[in-house]
């Protein structure tokens, strides 16, 4: 049996799931992710159009295809109204959240990307509007925030601070992320935190810390993602993260964040043929089928043998549909709001 509360569960018994390679724990932890969500979301699967408007990055992740260092990536910016004409095609396939994601790039100043947002809100007043453009200052957040922003990804990456430096430079701290996460929060957006699941050097134990550190912050959104090695990377030659392992971790975040939408993430679906329906067997929630232009979805290219780069959005969007179909979920296009948002019933510390 699985406890319906995780978080009175001791750390060994957590690392007993994590490390699990028993089929049936494996399945009766499935199955009681599935009945978590079942609870706030039914059967019900969210759509995302993610946008990917820029892959130019000041940063250097080792485990990154568009790391600045990688003199190989063919780089893009989309224009303005390159990226309303993403959401325009995206509003009439039926998307109401657009999510604009990037590189830390800082040609996108915070004028020019509140000046992006301004114009997405103005065109779709109702729309979510989802950022994810890495680590800023408080202000910045505020101002995209008063410009119509709601959400902001940022995954921490890894929970634990020796290992976030084996995969970062020196330029970039564990310290500093958390910072960013309690400031969005803070301010108000929906925030998505999340982490990779077998990048290099990491352990059971970190993994258990990840589990720990989503308990206590408690996001409204959680990307969890296998690491997938992109070979022009300083991590090219490390082995992939497990799926089994990247399944159960939905799994748990599930039960530890019944309320949480959870994506089952392209690189999901990247290292296994069904991968994203089976994150969503495992207590995912979400999909973010890709928006962006045809010709630079190749570019944006964070791992080796990321899919849907030759598929046109109205093509993923269907293909999507009809994959969830297939295992039994609802396809729903509405914003989908965090379950109680605006309610005055988040479990949000006030
Ligand atoms: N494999 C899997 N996920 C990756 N990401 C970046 N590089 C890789 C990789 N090689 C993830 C990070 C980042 C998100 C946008 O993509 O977790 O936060
Ligand atoms: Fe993109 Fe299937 S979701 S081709």
């Amino acid at each position: 049996m699985m406890p319906a509360r995780l978080d009175i569960i001791s750390d060994a018994g957590l690392l007993e799931l994590i490390g699990t390679e028993d089929p049936e724990r494996e399945e009766a932890l499935f199955s009681a992710a599935r009945k978590a969500r079942a609870g706030f979301y039914g059967q019900d699967v969210y759509f995302r159009g993610l946008i990917e408007f820029t892959n130019h990055c000041k940063n250097n992740c080792y485990y990154c295809g568009i790391r600045g260092a990688n003199s190989r990536v063919e780089r893009y910016r989309l224009s303005l109204e390159e990226i309303l004409n993403c959401c325009r095609l995206g509003n009439l396939l039926g998307y109401r959240t657009f999510v604009l994601q990037g590189g830390e790039d800082p040609w996108f100043t915070d004028d020019r990307v509140a000046e992006i947002i301004g114009a997405i809100r103005r065109e779709y007043p109702g729309h979510a509007i989802t950022l994810s453009i890495g680590e800023r200052g408080r202000e910045s957040y505020e101002r995209f925030f008063r410009a119509g922003a709601d959400r902001y990804l940022l995954r921490h990456e890894t929970a634990n601070d020796a290992h976030y430096r084996k995969l970062h430079p020196e330029s970039m701290s564990l310290p500093e992320r958390k910072q960013c996460l309690y400031n969005l929060r803070d301010i108000g957006y929906q925030v998505g935190a999340g982490f990779m699941v077998g990048t290099p050097f990491q352990t059971p134990e970190n993994l258990l810390e990840d589990l720990r550190f989503i308990e206590e912050l408690k996001p409204h959104m959680v990307g969890i993602g296998p690491f997938i090695p992109q070979a022009d990377t300083p991590f090219g030659n490390h082995p992939p993260g497990g799926f089994r392992q990247t399944l159960r971790m939905v799994a748990l975040t599930r039960l530890l964040l019944p309320q949480a939408l959870i994506p089952a993430t392209t690189a999901l679906g990247t290292i296994s043929p069904f991968g994203r329906e089976k994150g969503l067997m495992a207590g995912a929630n979400v999909v973010m089928p890709n928006l962006s232009p045809k010709d630079v979805r190749k570019l944006y290219a964070l791992y080796d043998n990321k899919i849907c780069t030759g598929d046109e959005a109205a093509e993923c969007r269907l293909c999507m549909e009809g994959r969830i179909r297939n295992f039994g979920f609802v396809p729903n296009m509405a914003r989908g709001d965090y379950a109680g948002w605006g309610t005055g019933a988040s479990t949000l510390p006030a």
